[in-house]
C-alpha cells in the first residue's frame, strides 16, 4: 500500500484519535469520520495539543507537526470515506452497529479497498460474514495508547483472501509498529494470555496470602513489571477489566482458567472502577495514603511465581492451540502490554521442567482444572526442547 493511499478512521474516540495520527504521521491523508461532531472536534484538538507537546519535547519538527495535523480531514458521515483505500474501524463494541457501519462504507469505498475492525473482543470472522465482500476484511487490533504501543495484533477473518494479512503486516511495519498475526479466537493473543496478571493476583488475594499492595510490589519490584495487578486494574477501570475477563470467560465456555472473581465484582457493584471515580482497589481520593507493603522477599518470590507461571501456562497454551507462534506470542506481550520480557523466554530462562512442576503442584493442592498444565509445555519439558524454532 503506498503512502498515497488515503486511509479512513471511523470513531474519533481514544483509539480512532490515535490511529488517525498514527497514519498521519506515516504520510497518508486520513478521513477522521464520526457521528458525533463533538468527537471530531475533541479528537481534533487533543491531536493539537499532543503534536504540539512532541515539538516541545524536540520529538518532532514544528514543520512536520502542521503537515500531520494538515493531512488529518474530519466528517460526521461514513460517505466521506468513497476515496478510502483503507478503512479502521474503531467505533463503540457493539456487533449491530458496528455491521451497520460496514454495510454503509461498502456501499461507497471502491472494490479494491480494505477494510479493517479495531475489535478486541468480538469475532473478526462474524463481522466479516456481515459483508458483501468478506475477503478484503481482517482486524487490525491497537493498544491504547496507540501512538506509544507498538504491537498491532493482525488478525484474518475465515474468509479472508490469503496475503491481505501479510500485505497489512507491511504495512504496519511501516507505520512503525509491531505486527503479530493472531488467530480469531477470544481476546486474540494479548487480551487472552493476560488474564491471569489479573485473575491469580486476585485470587491470591481472595485466598488471604498477600494484600494487594503487597502483590503489586512483588510484581513491579521483584518481577519488572511497570504496574501492580491492582494498580493496573484501577487505571484500566475495575468494571472494562471485569467485562473483558467476563467475556473471553464465556467465549471459551466458562473455561475455570478465566473464572472472573467476586471481589472485582464487588467492586464494579459499589462503583469502585479505579482512578477515573476515585477509589478502586485503591483509595485515589486526594490525600489518601498509599496502603504499605510486606517488604518480605520470601513471600515476594511466591507471589511473583504464582502469577508468571500461570502466564507462561496460557502464553504456551495460545502458541499449543495455534493462536500464534511463539515469536509473536512473547513480541504481543511486550510491545501490547509492557511485559518486561517475553513469557515464553522467561520459562526458557527459569527452566520449563520447574514451570511444568508448579503448576501439577498447584492443581494437586486445588484440584482444580483451572491450573492444568499446557500439553505444549508439558511436552517442550519433556523433550528438553524450546517453544522457538
Ligand atoms: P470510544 O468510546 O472512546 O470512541 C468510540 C467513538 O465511536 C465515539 O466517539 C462515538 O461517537 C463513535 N461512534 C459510535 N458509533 C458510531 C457510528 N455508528 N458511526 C461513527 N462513529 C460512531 O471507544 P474506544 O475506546 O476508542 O474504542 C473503540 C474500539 O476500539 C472498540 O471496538 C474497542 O473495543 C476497541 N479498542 C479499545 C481499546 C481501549 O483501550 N480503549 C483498546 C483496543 C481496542
Amino acid at each position: 500500500m503506498e503512502q498515497s493511499t488515503t486511509v479512513g478512521v471511523i470513531g474519533a474516540g481514544t483509539m480512532g484519535q490515535g490511529i488517525a495520527q498514527i497514519a498521519a504521521s506515516a504520510g497518508h491523508g486520513v478521513i477522521l469520520v464520526d457521528r458525533d461532531e463533538a468527537a471530531v472536534e475533541r479528537a481534533m484538538s487533543n491531536l493539537d495539543r499532543i503534536l504540539k507537546r512532541l515539538v516541545e519535547k524536540g520529538r518532532l519538527d514544528p514543520g512536520d507537526s502542521e503537515a500531520i495535523l494538515s493531512r488529518i480531514q474530519t466528517s460526521s458521515e461514513v460517505s466521506a470515506c468513497a476515496p478510502c483505500g483503507l478503512v479502521i474501524e474503531a467505533i463503540v463494541e457493539k456487533e449491530a452497529v458496528k455491521q451497520a457501519v460496514f454495510s454503509s462504507l461498502e456501499s461507497v469505498v471502491g472494490d479494491a479497498a480494505i477494510l479493517a475492525t479495531n475489535t478486541s473482543s468480538l469475532s473478526v470472522t462474524r463481522l466479516a460474514a456481515g459483508l458483501k465482500h468478506p475477503s478484503r476484511f481482517l482486524g487490525l487490533h491497537f493498544f491504547n495508547p496507540a501512538p506509544l504501543l507498538p504491537l498491532v495484533e493482525v488478525v484474518p477473518a475465515l474468509q479472508t483472501r490469503a496475503g491481505l494479512a501479510d500485505e497489512m503486516s507491511v504495512l504496519m511495519r511501516n507505520w512503525g509498529k509491531q505486527p503479530a498475526m493472531a488467530k480469531d479466537t477470544p481476546g486474540f493473543i494479548v487480551n487472552r494470555v493476560a488474564r491471569p496478571f489479573y485473575g491469580e493476583a486476585i485470587r491470591i488475594h481472595e485466598e488471604g496470602i498477600a494484600d494487594i499492595a503487597t502483590i503489586d510490589w512483588a510484581m513491579t519490584e521483584l518481577g519488572g513489571f511497570r504496574m501492580g495487578p491492582f494498580q493496573l486494574m484501577d487505571l484500566i477501570g475495575n468494571d472494562i477489566n471485569y467485562a473483558v475477563t467476563e467475556s473471553v470467560w464465556k467465549a471459551f465456555h466458562h473455561d475455570p482458567r478465566y473464572t472472573p472473581s467476586f471481589s472485582q465484582k464487588r467492586n464494579v457493584d459499589a462503583g469502585w472502577l479505579g482512578r477515573k471515580t476515585g477509589r478502586g482497589w485503591h483509595d485515589h481520593a486526594d490525600g489518601a495514603t498509599a496502603p504499605v507493603p510486606r517488604k518480605d522477599k520470601d513471600l515476594g518470590q511466591d507471589i511473583l511465581w504464582r502469577i508468571l507461571v500461570m502466564l507462561i501456562n496460557e502464553a504456551a497454551d495460545a502458541v499449543f492451540w495455534g493462536v500464534a507462534n511463539a515469536e509473536d506470542v512473547d513480541r504481543a506481550m511486550k510491545g501490547g502490554v509492557n511485559y518486561p520480557k517475553g513469557l515464553l523466554e522467561w520459562a526458557e530462562e527459569v527452566g520449563l521442567d520447574r514451570c511444568v512442576r508448579a503448576l501439577d503442584d498447584l492443581k494437586a493442592e486445588y484440584g482444580e482444572e483451572r491450573y492444568r498444565c499446557s500439553p505444549l509445555l508439558r511436552r517442550c519439558a519433556e523433550q528438553q526442547r524450546g517453544f522457538f524454532s
